[in-house]
């Protein structure tokens, strides 16, 4: 395996009565894809902003390439690149103009700007927008830009916090496709996302993240493969009863995901067998019924597993 890029120590991040982080431990191999999954509010944007030296974490230890982020910031800050969750640009001014700008914080200027701002601009695919005034763009052209931004020092790990949130699919599909031909030139990419299929897609290696904690860690085949499960999502159109919830019992492992008894999940290994038997079920309980959502095995099913309920409740 590949010396680490990033190796994180017993990080932790309280604000006030909020442990937002807690203890996270882990490693990300030097060319790694790897995706930070969790609910909002689980603690990704305070992970990044911490591995990016934007806060300070309450106690724990950071390595960048062998650089303490904390003893020697600058040269870990110099090997990773930032690609923040809200938008860090300048809406007055044109695209190049915002590169510049960015370009010059991280010490660049002259002709060597001028190349990393062409070459940027080509690698997220607005170099014939250059001029282009940003307030003008749409929200898939800002999120690109910001990756831009990300990119002009040419870092070695490239740290990006939800790229694709609110941007329609052609320009997800476009954000995903420079980050991972990015990663394919040889460049780590950390980054954060609550959407499932893309962590499932893309990712490596998959840390999925609750309430400030890593509760898994690994490649998305073997956490699928080891914990995934079938699962059976049910919408009621009224509570249910006692007696409903034994007769499904046999069926799988019932959970009521609300105080109202109307939504339930079932997990089993054997999903088609299950909703078989769920279906033949249901015809004893006329109208009950109101949305049906079968699954088999995948990332959301584990992180159900794991934690009892949706990623996106
Ligand atoms: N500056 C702050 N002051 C107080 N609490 C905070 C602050 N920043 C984050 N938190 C809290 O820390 C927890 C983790 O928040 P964080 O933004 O890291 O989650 P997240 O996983 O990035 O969520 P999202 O998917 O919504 O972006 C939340 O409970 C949040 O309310
Ligand atoms: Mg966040």
């Amino acid at each position: 395996m590949n010396p680490s890029i990033l190796i994180v120590k017993d990080l932790w991040k309280s604000y006030g009565q909020t442990d937002a982080v807690q203890g996270l431990n882990f490693e990300i191999s030097k060319g790694v894809f790897f995706g930070l999954l969790g609910p909002n509010g689980a603690g990704k944007t305070t992970t990044i902003n911490i591995l990016s030296g934007l806060i300070e974490p309450t106690r724990g230890s950071v390595l960048i390439d062998e650089f303490d982020l904390f003893s020697r910031p600058m040269e870990a800050k110099a090997k990773l690149g930032l690609v923040p969750q809200n938008f860090a640009l300048y809406p007055t001014l044109c695209a190049r103009d915002n590169l510049v700008f960015f370009g010059r914080i991280y010490g660049l200027k002259g002709r060597r700007l001028e190349e990393r701002i062409s070459c940027v601009l080509d690698i997220v695919e607005l170099a014939d927008r250059a001029n282009q005034t940003v307030a003008t763009f749409s929200n898939g052209m800002k999120r690109r830009l910001n990756i831009a931004a990300g990119l002009l020092h040419e870092p070695e790990i490239l740290i990006l916090d939800e790229p694709t949130v609110g941007v329609d699919t052609q320009s997800r599909n476009a954000i995903l496709e420079s980050i991972r031909s990015l990663n394919q030139s040889g460049v780590t990419v950390l980054y954060t996302t609550h959407y499932i299929e893309e962590a499932q897609r893309l990712c490596d290696r998959v840390a999925i993240m609750d309430q400030g904690k890593i509760i898994a860690l690994d490649s998305p085949a073997r956490l699928i493969g080891d914990l995934g499960k079938g699962m059976i999502r049910v919408e009621f159109s009224a509570g249910i009863d006692d007696t409903l919830l034994d007769q499904m019992k046999p069926i799988g492992l019932v959970r009521v995901v609300d105080d109202q008894k109307r939504r339930i999940h079932i997990e089993t290994d054997h999903v088609d067998q299950a909703s078989k038997e769920f279906l033949e079920l249901m015809k004893r309980w006329d109208g009950l019924l109101k949305t049906l959502d079968i699954s088999g095995p995948n990332l959301e099913t584990v992180f159900i597993h794991l934690t009892g309920k949706n990623l996106r409740d």
